[in-house]
């Protein structure tokens, strides 16, 4: 095991081995490459909080249901690319009885996760009509919605959302928009990595300005419901998980089943279009797909053109979830719970070691505790953080990616076990010896 803190040169040695230049700027494969090959190296235990990997199992309705699907022969028959039709109506059950929402079956889809769903959206969106195609992004943000946008050749906008809260995201919002040419709004609530709500008289500030300006809005509920200061567990009870669809007609919620059901590997996420955007026709779609109708592009030219659906046994796995969720048999939301509670310990350490929480307000409240927080230090960019806290045996990724305006890094809690605690602490106590 060696010393702490690791040596620069040995830091930038096994950096270079992994082909990256700038440790501090790096992606998350990247610095997870690097921190795979620090521990192989050295045997020293990174606390890794780099990537948003789940750590909770996956629950047993899923395994149960995709292990009797496969059993029952369906891996040998193509899956309907659409979604089998129970899947599609759990999820529009899922739908009303968590959001109060109701959008018909047949505009439910699954999708290879999130990550398709807001690829897709963004299509469809931007080829809507061929003089409005660049995305307005709500960030901080997922980087990766910015890499889809650029491989769909989709110019695009952002601004930090913690800057405009309340009344100046109208005000905001309108200076941006006011160009005429953006297809779509994209954010996600909780945010990642900020993990900012956005209240519902933002989400109807959002729904206004969407009105006004014809404007799809893509919201992106990776962390469906993990605002866990306030409690959506009971089914067709209110409070309902907040969303825009009570404020516009032209929305897709995108909701990945990775985070919030501990499904990341089975790649099966949630699209569900409004009815009035499903049904809407485009001339300008015929262009690229084969129907002018929104819901129509969408299946037969996105969903079967990339990879013809999400796999058969999937389907039927997250069908089972659903049915168990839906009918109040399983609480998804308590089972990743304790992300919260992780969150709330590790910030305590990070702030009686100097750092500071770089989002710590949600408009007039105080942020909430989960899946991600964001610290600084005081005299440190986010690249050189992540250096420095790299050399304690800590891994995080910089805001710089993120579309954020302040420096700093973000902490994923999931990887974080109860015998880490002590660790974190003795390490960051030692951090602040050496930078305070
Ligand atoms: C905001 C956001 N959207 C989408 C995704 C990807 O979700 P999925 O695994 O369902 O593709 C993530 C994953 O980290 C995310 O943080």
């Amino acid at each position: 095991m060696p010393n702490l803190p690791l040596g620069k040169e040995r830091l930038h040695r096994a950096a270079a081995d992994c082909g990256i230049v700038h440790i501090g700027t790096a992606g998350i494969r990247q610095l997870r490459r690097l921190v795979d090959r620090i521990e192989a190296e050295t045997g020293l235990h990174f606390i890794r909080m780099e990537m948003g990997i789940p750590g909770v199992p996956s629950p047993d309705a899923s395994v149960q249901g995709e292990i009797r699907a496969l059993q029952e022969g369906v891996g040998a028959v193509y899956p309907p690319f659409e979604g089998i039709a129970a899947l599609k109506t759990e999820i529009a059950r899922f739908i009303q009885r968590y959001m109060d929402v109701a959008i018909n079956p047949p505009n439910c889809f699954p999708t290879l996760g999130a990550m398709q769903g807001c690829y897709l959206g963004m299509a469809l969106a931007a080829r809507r009509y061929a003089d409005k195609t660049r995305i307005l992004f709500i960030d901080p943000g997922f980087p990766v919605n910015k890499l889809q946008a650029r491989s769909l050749g989709l110019a695009y906008a952002t601004f930090d959302l913690a800057e405009y809260r309340g009344k100046k995201l109208a005000y905001k919002l309108e200076s941006v928009l006011v160009d005429g040419d953006y297809a779509a709004i994209l954010y996600a609530n909780p945010s990642n990595p900020a993990w900012l709500c956005l209240s519902a008289a933002e989400l109807e500030i959002i729904g206004a300005a969407a009105h006004r300006h014809d404007l799809v809005v893509i919201e992106d509920l990776a962390y469906f419901g993990m605002d866990f200061r306030t409690d959506y567990r009971q089914p067709g009870k209110p409070p309902f998980v907040p969303t825009v669809a009570h404020h516009a007609d032209h929305y897709l919620l995108i909701i990945s089943s990775s985070k919030v059901f501990s499904l990341a590997g089975q790649r099966i996420g949630m699209l569900a279009i409004s009815n009035a955007l499903a049904s809407a026709r485009h001339a300008h779609l015929k262009r690229f797909y084969p129907s002018d109708i929104f819901s129509e592009a969408l299946a037969y030219g996105g969903l079967y053109a990339i990879g013809a659906g999400v796999s058969h046994s999937a389907q039927f796995g997250l069908l089972t979830l659903l049915q168990n969720i839906n009918s109040g048999r399983y609480d998804f939301l308590e089972a990743v719970r304790g992300y919260a509670q992780r969150a709330a310990r590790l910030k305590t350490l990070f702030r009686d070691n100097g750092f500071q929480l770089v989002y710590d307000r949600d408009g007039e409240r105080s942020l909430g505790d989960g899946f991600y927080f964001t610290v600084g230090y005081p005299g440190m960019t986010g690249a050189d953080l992540v250096k420095a806290l790299m050399r304690f045996g800590i891994s995080a990724l910089a805001l710089d990616a993120t579309g954020s305006a302040r420096q700093g890094v973000r902490a994923c809690v999931s990887q974080i076990a109860a015998g880490d605690f002590d660790i974190i602490a003795q390490r960051l106590a030692h951090f602040h010896r050496v930078f305070g």
